[in-house]
């Protein structure tokens, strides 16, 4: 199930992202901790990728852990790694203070998401844009957004469910969670340009997690021109967006005007709100899209579930024509 992969990634990613500062190639010091680098630049890369295409991921981690036990070096995407496991380990990372360690992505990710985005920021300028960040995506901003979500489902319905006997949800999700992203995200609606941005932002989103072998044909290679090209369709956006304020429009339209007017401004440069919204597209995209996916599922071969989320809906639906 390769679909799984992105958010098994993101997760461990997050987890464990424990570099070593030390070069293979240098001697060692005694009092590093146990397990071998493995193959020069690969490591143990595809093993874990492989692991996650057969979903057994978890395995992989919790054998890792028995043979090595709760700290172990390895190389991941490249690099030098610390693997931990545990209580202790995770309490050694989110309750530290920041003075020993800091986050940090792999550098396909830092590469194709960009360096000002909110996974590599520390201290002050974390924080700066995680509140700009979360003054769109608090719970009362969210209702806002409800009108439009409706209207992209119940047009993605008409288009692509109704009169079908057979659909294959995954792509057709993919689909409905990208237009939704870029409605809210960018107040770009259906046309050309929503339809030549998802094309890259796929391509792109494809090699995020993986080797970082910039090299022709390889998929790094691929997602970093198309990332190159969703940024340059993003700066543009921005510029227009920038236009129209001037000119008077609300700064509440989409997530690209709250962050050019949040603070006065504050959140000054064009890098930083192209590398962060594009953060916020990978963030929401692929956890969106399994987790509709999976409910779909449940619905589909469990028909008491079915039946009690129908009822639910119907209930609903009795308030009035539309959500609020
Ligand atoms: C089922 C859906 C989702 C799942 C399972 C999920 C899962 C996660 C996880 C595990 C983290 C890491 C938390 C941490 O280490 O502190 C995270 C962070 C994040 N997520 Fe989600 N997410 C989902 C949906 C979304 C959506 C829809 C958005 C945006 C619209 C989003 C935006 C973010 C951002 C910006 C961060 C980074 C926060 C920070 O570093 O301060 N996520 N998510
Ligand atoms: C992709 O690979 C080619 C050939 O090595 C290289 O010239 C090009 O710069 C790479 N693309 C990017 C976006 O780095």
């Amino acid at each position: 199930m390769p679909f799984l992969l992105p958010l098994f990634l993101f997760c461990l990613i997050l987890l464990l992202p424990i570099y070593l500062l030390l070069s293979t190639t240098r001697k060692l010091p005694q009092n590093t901790p146990p397990g071998s680098f493995g193959i020069p630049f690969i490591g143990q890369s595809l093993n874990l990728l492989w692991a996650m295409r057969a979903n057994t991921a978890d395995e992989w981690i919790a054998s890792r852990a028995r043979r090595y036990g709760a700290v172990s070096k390895l190389s991941l995407f490249g690099r030098p790694t610390v693997f931990i496991y545990g209580q202790t380990a995770n309490r050694f990372v989110f309750c530290g203070d920041g003075s020993k360690l800091s986050n940090q992505q792999t550098d396909s990710v830092r590469m194709v998401l960009g360096d000002r985005c909110l996974l590599e920021l520390v201290g002050e300028d974390h924080k700066r844009i995680r509140n700009a960040l979360s003054s769109f995506l608090k719970p009362d901003s969210l209702k806002n957004y409800i009108g439009k979500m409706e209207e992209e489902v119940m047009m993605h319905l008409h288009m692509h469910w109704h009169g079908k006997s057979n659909i294959k949800v995954m792509p057709l999700m993919k689909t409905l969670t990208f237009n939704i992203i870029c409605s809210l995200l960018f107040g770009v609606e259906r046309g050309s340009v929503r339809d030549t941005l998802e094309l890259y932002f796929q391509e792109m989103i494809e090699g995020i997690w993986s080797l970082p072998l910039n090299l022709p044909f390889t998929r790094f290679n691929r997602s970093l021109k198309a990332s190159a090209k969703v940024k340059k369709m993003l700066r543009h956006l921005i510029s227009e967006k920038r236009a129209q304020l001037a000119a008077g429009a609300s700064s509440h339209q989409d997530l690209i005007t709250c962050l050019l007017t949040s603070h006065g401004g504050q959140l000054a440069s064009d890098d930083e709100i192209i590398h962060n919204v594009m953060l916020v597209m990978v963030a929401g995209h692929d956890t969106s899209t399994i987790l509709i996916t999976f409910m779909v599922r449940v619905l589909a071969n469990h028909p008491e579930i079915h039946a009690a989320v129908l009822a639910e809906q119907e209930g609903i639906k009795k308030g009035g024509a539309f959500l609020t």
